[in-house]
């Protein structure tokens, strides 16, 4: 998130340990994953905007939930039912001081961003958008925020508008205000982009956005939450979502801060069992949140795990983590510019540990499939972000994103690996 100078050949990894906070060697070890082979090669991972992995303390504490503490929470008045109901909450307390949300309640435990985003779509569509209505999103956003906010305008007959970007994957600032109409109901912004890796300027955008209207605010953190900490009150966000999974959790759960106000004012999303105060054959009297946004049983071991991983990385410390992967960023960003015909697609001033990138005609899933036989794993095809796609007009590209374990040694592996595959392909 910050550039920093950088020698061209491989670090050792004791060099690492001194240039970082971090002892990345020590790190490494509490991820059993990543002492596999993949084709007879260390594995080296590099597709962490996709799904993150999962520290050995994730899985202990998903593991004890079904050796130990086997129950439905909620449910019953037997030692393991409260003493899970109690995990349950504690995790949900967790993710509020992580978050730094006033208070619990605002937290709802959902399958992921991509349940959260429908969730606030359907609940807020509701109540708030009425036909000729204006919600704004930007060109850069995961389907999953676009997708939604397509159908809910189409059904209610609202306007869906666009914040453009320039050519270096920025979001074109100066289009916001002039965006902002009388009719304009919510905002739905990503806070870093999964394939550009922009870290968009979403604190100063919500300050424009209150001074010239009364939207309310969506912040699609998926790819924010590895990198750094929100804080959802000095953001001054309504909604705020993330997956377990790219934060080194579990898969299958995520999250939804909303303030109060909505949750008290939203209709249910899905209804049923957990979700009601009183059920009679006529009616149904809901409970208040988060338990009436959350039906049925929920991924019990996913808000537990989910816990435990931002424990883990909270005890890494996020300025630590910033730092070697802005390095890990630059490193690799230098020694791909070096690259003949290489086209590196996202070159913001305020920019995260993603590269995407294409080499000449090169079709991104031949480089993908290549680079897997030398046991390096990337991404490629559109990272569900077709309209950024059609702006650049290229059908997708690699993409390689960093965590704070992976190492410099690996870069070297990877840079290797695609020279060799141009080299075959070319
Ligand atoms: C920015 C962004 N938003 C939303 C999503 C959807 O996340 P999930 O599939 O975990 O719901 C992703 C996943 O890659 C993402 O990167």
């Amino acid at each position: 998130m910050t550039s920093s100078c950088h020698t061209e050949r491989s670090r050792s990894a004791s060099e690492e340990k001194q240039n970082n906070m971090l002892d990345i060697t020590k790190i490494r070890k509490d991820f059993p994953i990543l002492s596999r082979t993949v084709n007879g090669k260390p594995l080296v991972y590099f597709d962490n905007g996709a799904t993150a992995h999962k520290p050995q303390s994730v899985i202990d504490a998903i593991s004890h939930y079904y050796s130990y503490q086997n129950s439905n929470i909620h449910r019953g008045v037997h030692t393991l039912s409260r003493e899970i109901t109690i995990a349950y909450e504690e995790a949900r307390k967790t993710i509020q001081l992580h978050l730094n949300v006033k208070q619990a309640s605002e937290i709802i435990f959902t399958r992921g961003t991509t349940e959260s985003i429908n969730l606030v779509a359907h609940c807020f569509g509701n109540l708030a958008i009425t036909e000729g209505d204006e919600i704004i999103i930007t060109q850069m956003e995961h389907h999953s925020n676009i997708v939604p906010w397509q159908l809910l305008c189409e059904e209610k007959k609202a306007i869906l508008k666009y914040i453009p970007i320039n050519q270096a994957g920025e979001l074109l600032l100066e289009e916001l205000p002039k965006l902002i109409t009388s009719k304009t109901k919510l905002v739905a912004l990503t806070h870093i982009s999964n394939t550009l890796g922009t870290i968009n300027p979403v604190k100063d955008m919500i300050k424009t956005i209150r001074s010239l209207s009364k939207a309310a605010v969506l912040i699609d953190g998926a790819q924010a939450v590895p990198h750094l900490k929100p804080d959802v009150q000095d953001l001054d966000c309504d909604f705020y979502v993330f997956s377990g999974h790219k934060l080194f959790g579990p898969t299958g759960v995520g999250v939804l801060y909303a303030k109060e106000e909505w949750l008290n004012k939203f209709g249910p999303y899905q209804t049923g069992g957990g979700t009601i105060k009183t059920v009679t054959l006529k009616k149904t009297e809901f409970a208040d949140a988060p338990l009436k946004f959350e039906a049925g049983t929920p991924h019990i071991e996913g808000g537990i795990g989910l816990a435990a991983a931002i424990d883990y990385i909270t005890q890494l410390g996020f300025e630590n983590i910033q730092k070697h992967e802005d390095d890990l960023l630059q490193y690799t960003t230098k020694q791909l510019q070096a690259i003949e015909n290489l086209v590196i697609y996202g070159n913001a001033k305020n920019k995260t540990s993603v590269i995407s990138f294409n080499v000449g005609s090169i079709h991104p899933f031949d480089i993908g499939t290549l680079l897997d036989k030398y046991g390096v794993a990337i991404r490629s095809g559109h990272h569900c972000t077709q309209p950024l796609w059609q702006f650049y007009n290229i059908p997708g590209t690699i993409r390689a994103s960093f965590a704070f374990y992976n190492t410099f040694e690996e870069v070297d592996i990877f840079i290797e690996a695609l020279k060799k595959s141009i080299r075959l392909l070319s």
